[in-house]
């Protein structure tokens, strides 16, 4: 499905009408992990067309998987795979390749991942992760740049995390439950992704409990089995619908997402001035005239995600007043700052915090993508920018959304992909 290439955007397109997000990548990657735990089948349903899923799936073949793509559903069979070594020139690709080492080495006794390597939004280390496996009883070594984990058994253990990790809590999750007795991990990640990981675990007969809380205790079992399961509509999709009708002074409504899930958002969202709607639909949003500047600081779940901070900046860039926006969760996650500059935006960067002054209007200039959200970041700043925005690199978009020029468009925007370079002059 490789597509990436360019963007083109005409900007100033009111957005409105609804849209549904789809399923959530950072639920979908770790659940396909999670699948290598049994033998039997995994359906995963609600999968949407994205490079990472894709890239992830390449992996689990070629560890000896067979991993099936069906419209929305994509099925894993665990059962004849042997290898234990993830693959370096496609872990290259995905960080979040990182997820297999919980579960093969609770189901194998052993595993070897490369080590990972800097990365597009900051260093990203898997310290935390390490040292859960260790205190599970499980050997560690760096091996010609591999990270080797052996064990007999795993145990259960507790594991104090030092860092609030997303994946790191995933995956000593994984390890867990099929570990020797009990775990507990204190310091979890509450992320509703490692929620739905959790539910998918206990429907394939996992003990787990206390996930969506800090201090989840799992009790190791011999056995899981196969299991159908639908991921929950990615928050993090849903949040960039949304704020794509808020910048352009128009009103979204996402369907299927829980606004729960999504409060820290939709708090800003309404502190900016849009009206703000919230059923059991979904949730809506409806500029009423200039946004207002209000201030954002990043933080784990419930806090506001990190995943919307290039989003929201993008909403500020053209608010009322001065906005600062905190970035604590990676320590490179304003490569998208530049980029908005060369749009007309005023935004001056110092450590962790970006402050932004609000211009009356954007401009199209051509901008590059660096990262997944930088990338959405971007193509909201080209949906209110006055005449045409080329936004290159859109391989970064294609990782984590399916298709979003096409669900913008649907909403009212004018977004061309032209697949490959852009085409200088055509004729
Ligand atoms: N950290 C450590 N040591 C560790 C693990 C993490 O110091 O062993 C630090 C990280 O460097 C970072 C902080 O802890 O400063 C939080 O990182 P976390 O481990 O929670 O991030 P992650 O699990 O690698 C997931 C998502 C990211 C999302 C973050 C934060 C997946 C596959 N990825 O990453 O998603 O930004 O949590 O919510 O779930 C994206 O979708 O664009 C994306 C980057």
């Amino acid at each position: 499905m490789t597509r990436g290439g360019v963007f083109l955007i005409r900007g100033g397109r009111r957005l409105e009408g609804r849209i549904a997000p789809g399923g959530a990548k950072n639920a979908i990657l770790p659940i396909m992990a999670a699948s290598v735990l049994t033998d039997e089948t995994v359906s995963i349903e609600n999968v949407p067309r994205l490079l990472d899923v894709e890239v992830f799936s390449e992996i689990v073949r070629e560890l000896g998987g067979k991993v099936v793509r069906e419209n929305g559903r994509v099925t894993i069979q665990g059962g004849t795979l042997r290898e234990t070594t993830v693959p370096f020139e496609l872990a290259q690709k995905i960080r979040a390749s990182v997820l297999l080492m919980g579960p093969i080495l609770a189901r194998f006794g052993r595993v070897e991942v490369p080590v990972p390597g800097g990365c597009d939004i900051g260093d990203r280390p898997i310290d935390q992760h390490l040292k859960a496996f260790e205190s599970m009883g499980a050997k560690v070594e760096r091996v010609h740049g591999q990270w080797v984990l052996s064990c007999r058994k795993l145990k259960g253990a507790r594991v104090d995390f030092d860092v609030r990790t997303v994946t790191g809590t995933e995956n000593v999750l994984m390890a867990a439950v099929l570990a020797e007795g009990t775990t507990v991990i204190t310091n979890a990640a509450m992320e509703p992704e490692v929620v739905d990981l959790a539910r998918c675990l206990k429907e394939m007969g996992a003990a787990i409990e206390g996930e969506g809380t800090p201090v989840i205790t799992v009790e190791g079992v011999n056995s899981l089995k196969g299991v159908s399961h639908t991921v929950l509509p990615d928050r993090i999709e849903a949040a960039t619908l949304l704020l794509a009708g808020v910048i352009t002074g128009g009103s979204v409504f996402v369907e299927g997402v829980r606004p729960e899930l999504m409060e820290a958002v939709l708090d800003k969202v309404d502190q900016a001035g849009a009206v703000v709607t919230v059923n059991d639909g979904g949730v809506g949003a409806a500029a009423t005239g200039r946004l207002k500047s209000v201030n954002v600081s990043t933080s784990p779940f419930p806090g506001f995600p990190t995943d919307v901070q290039a989003q929201f900046m993008a909403c500020m860039c053209i608010a009322d007043s001065v906005s600062t926006i905190e970035e604590n969760i990676f320590e490179n996650r304003f490569r998208h700052v530049a980029e908005l500059r060369r749009l007309g935006a005023d935004i001056t960067v110092s450590g962790r915090v970006a402050v932004v002054r609000g211009v009356e209007r954007l401009q199209g200039a051509p901008v590059t993508a660096t990262d997944l959200r930088a990338s959405a970041g971007l193509v909201l700043a080209g949906l209110v920018a006055e005449g045409e925005t080329e936004v290159r690199e859109i391989v970064h978009l294609d990782r984590g959304y399916e298709s979003l020029e096409e669900k913008l468009n649907a909403l009212g925007a004018e977004i061309m992909r032209v697949e490959g370079e852009k085409i200088e002059n055509p004729a």
